[in-house]
């Protein structure tokens, strides 16, 4: 059975990589999807897959760190498909991956804005919707980079900021049945990440090596878990802190010579 059968889902930064998977997936897990992202082009045609796959899906062109373009995005869902009982934080930015020494004042901003303030806007835009609705789940991607420390200093902050936030969230609203969990993806196998990746391919190997299961992980494998969160099936489950790693945060094998 569908297992995303009667909700509403709101993924945003949902034009590419892990959001657009994520996207995907609930649509044949039976969700309609409000498919939002900055870039308007990208967003239409993951809905435009969707559709043409069967499923139900709207796009919502809209910057998540601008509070006026959140509310008219939940406006669109709420007219498409009556709200969400799904949002999915999932759009962040990076700006100039640099030490914090030579970190900008303004990247540090605008990285902030996006990647921290635009999921707080969009979990208080959507928590009293959900509460109206009779409670809802609300699934946050941080990133290892919050667990362990490798560089991008704003990034960094911005993914520790989402861990706190959300056990905040799970704590102050499970009274109104909503739930809040957050995934920390190790490295995933993106179009962008792997233009990257192509380009330094003794890096690339260098990566792998650090992985226990000794590759990097697919935007589906993050989507399943985002989907497992989101459907009733994870009922009991709020305030975690999920990683999709291959085992990355477990540890690695001290060689004793
Ligand atoms: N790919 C990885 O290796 C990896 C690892 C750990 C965590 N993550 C996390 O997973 C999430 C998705 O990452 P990804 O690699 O799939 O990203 P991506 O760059 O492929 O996609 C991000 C999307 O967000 C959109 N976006 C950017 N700014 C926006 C804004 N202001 N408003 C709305 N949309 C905006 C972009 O247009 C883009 O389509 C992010 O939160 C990221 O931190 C990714």
């Amino acid at each position: 059975m569908a297992r995303l059968r009667d909700k509403v889902a709101l993924i945003t930064g949902a034009g590419g990589g892990i959001g657009s998977e994520t996207a995907r997936l609930f649509a044949a897990e039976g969700a309609a999807v409000v498919v939002n992202d900055i870039a308007a082009e990208a967003a239409q045609a993951v809905v435009d897959s969707i559709q043409a796959a069967g499923g139900r899906a709207v796009a919502a062109v809209a910057d998540i760190s601008n509070a006026a373009q959140v509310d008219a995005m939940f406006r669109l869902a709420e007219e498409t498909f009556g709200g969400a009982d799904i949002l999915v934080n999932n759009a962040f930015l990076a700006v100039n991956d640099v030490s914090l020494t030579e970190l900008e004042e303004a990247d540090w901003d605008r990285t902030l804005a996006v990647s921290l303030k635009g999921p707080f806007l969009c979990t208080k835009r959507a928590l009293p919707a959900m509460r109206a609705r009779g409670g809802g789940s609300i699934v946050t991607l941080s990133s290892v980079n919050a667990l362990w420390s490798v560089g991008e200093p704003a990034y960094t902050a911005a993914k520790g900021g989402l861990i706190s936030l959300m056990r905040l969230v799970a704590v102050e609203y499970a009274g109104w049945n909503v739930r809040s969990n957050v995934i920390c993806p190790g490295t995933i196998a993106t179009d962008i990440c792997m233009e990257h990746w192509n380009r330094f391919p003794a890096g690339y190997a260098k990566l792998l090596e650090m992985y226990p299961l000794g590759r990097i992980g697919t935007p589906r494998e993050v989507a399943n878990c985002a989907l497992f969160l989101a459907s009733d099936e994870a009922g009991f489950v709020t305030g975690t802190v999920q990683v999709v790693d291959g085992g990355l945060m477990a540890g690695r094998r001290l060689e004793q010579k």
